[in-house]
């Protein structure tokens, strides 16, 4: 029996997790693995966190750091200082984190640091940015992982670039395993919600939640702005951080976005399967656009999925209301969508991989 601390804090961490507990817990793998589940409290508002374990029946967290927001050393720190004293008590096998939050690196760092091998899931991506947080996270948590799952070989070539070839594996990704099994699952019809309360047919969805974009007045006024252009209503869910920076700049928003809460992750996947576009900066939003056969604008001046650019699906619009625009009239749907991100079966060949070792 293998023991796994597994640290998630923040949103996209509680879906990629969703697919690996819940195989863990099944008969193949139930007397193979142990998984302890530490959350880091990165996320902690009821539609940022308890929703997706209650909807996507990801087991209750063994341990919460309750770490919260503030400074990236202030909120790494902490998950460093609580995430050792863990390891200590637990004495895993492994330690797994998936992404490019700041629980991922803390994670990282703790279990490298006590010689504690770390399982990096979603390994090898880049965007060449290292202004941005996620992407120093990446690169660290990479440098100090034993097996670096990679979802597409783009990943496994950047990987290699960088001369990290030791543990690297090719698996597909897990966010498509996570959108097939939950696409099947109902929710609880929030477009039918939607469509009686503000009377639309068709509609796009948009996310914004960078750092980049939000802290950037120019650059969040230039998507609004030209997201209120478009010629369709535009469901927003608005992350907490996008709210605050909204209100703290004093952007209005214009009358064709319908602004709600954060959705949970069913009603999202509802929401994305049923739009015309969408427009987002979210890294995992971009993927499951492609999954759906939904043409996807981004609000980035790079990515690091840039195999839904190559195959026409995904276009970059930066933060200009122009381009925005533009991409958006001229778009031309491709024609086909071949698989990129794997068969969904990433999971369980992670875990056929730790068994084998
Ligand atoms: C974090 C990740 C980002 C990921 C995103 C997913 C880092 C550096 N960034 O960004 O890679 O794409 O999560 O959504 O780890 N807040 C709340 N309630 C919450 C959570 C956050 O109000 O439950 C507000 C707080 O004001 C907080 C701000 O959002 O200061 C930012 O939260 P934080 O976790 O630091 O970064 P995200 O922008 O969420
Ligand atoms: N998501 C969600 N509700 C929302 C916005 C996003 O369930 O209101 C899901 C989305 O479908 C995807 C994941 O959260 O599975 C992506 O997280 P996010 O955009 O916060 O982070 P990123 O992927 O950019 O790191």
């Amino acid at each position: 029996m293998k023991r796994i601390l597994t640290i998630i804090g923040a949103r996209p961490q509680f879906v990629k997790a969703a697919v690996l507990s819940r195989l863990i817990q099944t008969n193949i793998w139930n007397k193979k693995f142990e998984e302890i589940l530490v959350h880091t409290g990165q996320h902690y508002d009821k539609n940022m966190s308890d929703i997706f374990f209650d909807e996507m029946k990801i087991p209750k967290p063994a341990f919460n750091l309750e770490v919260g927001s503030g400074n990236h050393g202030k909120m790494t720190g902490e998950m460093l200082i609580k995430i050792e004293r863990l390891l200590f008590k637990v004495q895993p096998d492994y330690l797994l984190v998936y992404g490019d939050t700041n629980s991922t690196l803390a994670g990282a760092l703790a279990a490298s640091k006590l010689h504690i091998p770390v399982i990096h899931i979603e390994a090898g991506l880049r965007s060449y940015n290292m202004l941005m947080p996620e992407e120093q996270n990446r690169v660290l948590t990479d440098r100090i992982s034993s097996f670096l799952f990679a979802p597409t070989q783009d990943a496994i070539d950047k990987l290699k670039n960088e001369g990290l070839t030791r543990g690297v594996y090719m698996v597909g990704d897990i966010m498509f395993d996570a959108a097939l099994f939950y696409k099947e699952i109902i929710s609880e019809n929030i477009l039918g919600f939607l469509k009686g309360k503000f009377y639309f047919d068709k509609f796009a969805l948009a996310t914004i939640h960078r750092a980049e974009n939000t802290d950037n007045k120019f650059r969040l006024s230039q998507i609004i702005e030209g997201l209120g252009l478009i010629p369709l209503p535009i469901i927003l869910p608005l992350h907490p951080r996008t709210k605050k920076q909204l209100d703290l700049f004093g952007i209005s928003v214009p009358q064709n976005i319908i602004v709600i809460e954060p959705l949970g992750y069913l009603s999202m996947l509802e929401l994305e399967k049923n739009s015309e576009c969408i427009f987002t900066d979210s890294g995992g939003v971009q993927k499951e656009a492609y999954f759906f056969g939904i043409p996807c604008f981004t609000l980035r001046d790079e990515t690091e999925w840039i195999e839904t650019i190559e195959k026409g699906w995904n276009i970059l619009v930066g933060a200009s209301r122009d381009n925005l625009l533009n991409a958006f009239l001229n778009f031309n749907k491709p024609s086909n969508l071949p698989p990129l991100f794997g068969d969904g079966n990433s999971g369980s060949k992670i875990l056929e991989i730790l068994h084998n070792q």
